[in-house]
């Protein structure tokens, strides 16, 4: 845990802007930044009923902020925050990076360059959920999340005890090998390694991999949901929840540098983390400010 203010912060400003006014001996846990992803659209708020939120169009509500589609423009933007969130990354701390196929990949190249690649963790894919649209090609059903430690990737800190940080065995695997019942009637199975027999339980599941189908990002997309904002390109919170839990312990600190609807925060609040955030966009700041309120949470708010 560093030793940083236990105040949680909110800033309006550009993001490499925000982290490097930060003091220098402030150092940040988990960094999770979700930027634009070159879509090449203005994306824009559902405020009231019959507006539409996402790419803006005749019904959409306010602009939320300007997602270019050029890619070197984006990375241009990119790269001086890579540089600053790793000058104030803790020695344990994780960087996860979240995009989409548009630019992923040569924004991981850009972070590899500032991070190094014995720096690069791992990837994540996440579906949300939404149907695939494409015609001329499979259509782009998942998002990638790249993670990244300061110096080295054996440094990042990492937990696997949650129930959110485990998924069900394969069905095969559970016919196949959870076929005894405990006093309980709970299936199990057994393995011997080197004489020892550990028991594996059907109901526990199995360490959580590397992609991820079960948090649909519907929940924080409707204004049916509690937690849905009506910012576009809001991401579930059980998805953040996930990321912090198996990245952070109670009392570390977590930065969101482009924040959006706040969502990082509030669920960094509730898991009794302390908080950084930011975001250029006045109605993003907004947004996040209503959200953090509502929930009762405190924090400071500053323009940078
Ligand atoms: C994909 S949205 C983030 C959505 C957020 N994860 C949520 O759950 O609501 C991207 C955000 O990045 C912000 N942004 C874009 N460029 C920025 C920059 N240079 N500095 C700070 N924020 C920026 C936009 O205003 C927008 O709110």
């Amino acid at each position: 845990m560093s030793a940083i203010p236990p105040t949680n912060r909110l800033f309006r400003g550009e993001a490499a802007q925000v982290c490097l006014a930060l003091p220098e001996a402030e150092k940040l846990d988990v960094v999770y930044l979700d930027p634009p992803y070159a879509v090449g659209t203005t994306m824009a708020m559902r405020e009231t009923p019959g507006e539409a939120r996402g790419r803006k169009h005749a019904a959409s509500g306010r602009d939320a902020y300007v997602d270019g589609a050029n890619v070197d423009a984006l990375l241009a933007m990119l790269a001086p925050v890579f540089v600053a969130v790793r000058e104030r990354m803790s020695d344990e701390a994780s960087f996860y990076l979240h995009m989409d196929a548009r630019a992923v990949h040569e924004a991981k190249v850009a972070a590899d360059r500032v991070f190094g690649r014995r720096a690069f963790v791992g990837e994540v894919i996440w579906t949300p959920g939404n149907g695939s649209r494409g015609a001329r090609a499979f259509g782009m059903t998942h998002q990638t999340l790249l993670i990244y430690a300061r110096n080295d990737r054996k440094t990042a800190r990492f937990r696997v005890d949650h129930p959110l940080l485990r998924e069900p065995f394969a069905s095969t695997s559970m016919k196949m090998h959870f076929k005894n019942l405990d006093a309980d009637g709970r299936p199990y199975r057994e393995r011997s390694v080197n004489g020892k027999t550990y028991r594996y339980y059907a109901d526990e599941g199995r360490r959580l991999g590397s992609v991820w189908t079960d948090i649909p990002a519907m929940v924080a997309n409707t204004p049916l949901r509690k937690e849905g904002t009506g910012y576009p390109t809001q991401k579930p919170e059980l998805l953040l929840e996930r990321i912090l839990r198996a990245a952070s312990v109670a009392g570390d600190s977590v930065a969101d540098f482009m924040c959006g609807s706040g969502t990082t925060l509030a669920v960094a609040a509730r898991l009794g983390r302390r908080f950084v955030g930011g975001d250029a966009s006045p109605v993003a700041i907004e947004v996040t400010r209503k959200r953090l309120d509502a929930a009762g949470v405190p924090y400071a708010f500053m323009e940078a």
